[in-house]
């Protein structure tokens, strides 16, 4: 991977609270954040003292050149926001400035924890669909905005293989969103949660507490039965 292809983007602890509707016992899990980039879910939830594992390529980069890349994707992407403004709910976020701040807010955040946490195992280099995970180590894994938002870049078999995968690392997964970058469902949704049925399965799709993104209204929960 190299650095001029990586877009970090990364979304806060409060963003993926809701977006995952996770409880206060939620919290208290072991759990795996794949595809976490630069969001600050890690350090804000082992700042309160939870156990938490982030997984994603972009590991392989320091804070300073993560840093440097931040803030040239983020002057390309705030334009491309406004142009593409009617496709997002403007409430809890109520203008494109205000996204920015988020946005930056939670990257800085994870800027500032990535050395120490990379140093405690806390950001660990690797990607779907193999991950360097022991059979069933977490409680919940997460992915937020990678499988299903990236469709047409990732193929169906890739889905496929990296649910199976989550679902090998831990009890349960949730992934949000299930629409495209366009806000159209995704084609897989459903060929995955019949694969995943028929291997035993259970797959609800809950209603997620994140408004944003126009059509991204559910969370899609795995467990083994
Ligand atoms: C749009 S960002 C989302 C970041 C974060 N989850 C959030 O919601 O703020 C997509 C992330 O998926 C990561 N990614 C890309 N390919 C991946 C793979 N094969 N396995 C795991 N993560 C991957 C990217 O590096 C990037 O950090």
């Amino acid at each position: 991977m190299e650095l001029s292809h990586v877009v970090p983007w990364g979304r806060s602890f409060r963003e993926y609270r809701k977006m995952f509707c996770l409880t206060d016992s939620d919290l208290k899990k072991s759990i795996l954040g794949c595809g976490d980039g630069p969001a600050s879910f890690n350090s804000g939830l082992t700042s309160m003292g939870g156990a938490v594992i982030s997984a994603d390529p972009v590991y392989a980069f320091s804070a300073i050149q993560l840093q440097a890349r931040i803030a040239e994707v983020y002057a390309e992407i705030i334009p491309k926001m406004e142009a593409t403004q009617s496709q997002y709910i403007w409430e809890s976020i109520p203008s494109v400035d205000a996204l920015g701040q988020v946005r930056m807010d939670a990257m800085l955040r994870f800027l500032t924890d990535y050395e120490q946490g990379r140093q405690q195992g806390r950001y660990v280099e690797c990607s779907l669909p193999e991950l360097p995970f022991n059979n069933k180590q977490f409680d919940l894994a997460l992915c937020s905005h990678y499988l299903f938002l990236y469709s047409s870049q990732v193929s169906l078999v890739q889905h496929l293989d990296s649910v199976f995968e989550l679902l090998r690392v831990a009890r349960e997964v949730r992934i949000y969103p299930l629409v495209t970058l366009d806000g159209s469902p995704s084609p897989y949704l459903q060929k995955v949660t019949t694969a995943l049925k028929q291997q035993g399965a259970d797959v609800q799709l809950l209603s997620s507490a994140y408004v944003f993104q126009k059509g991204a209204t559910h969370t899609l929960v795995i467990r083994e039965q």
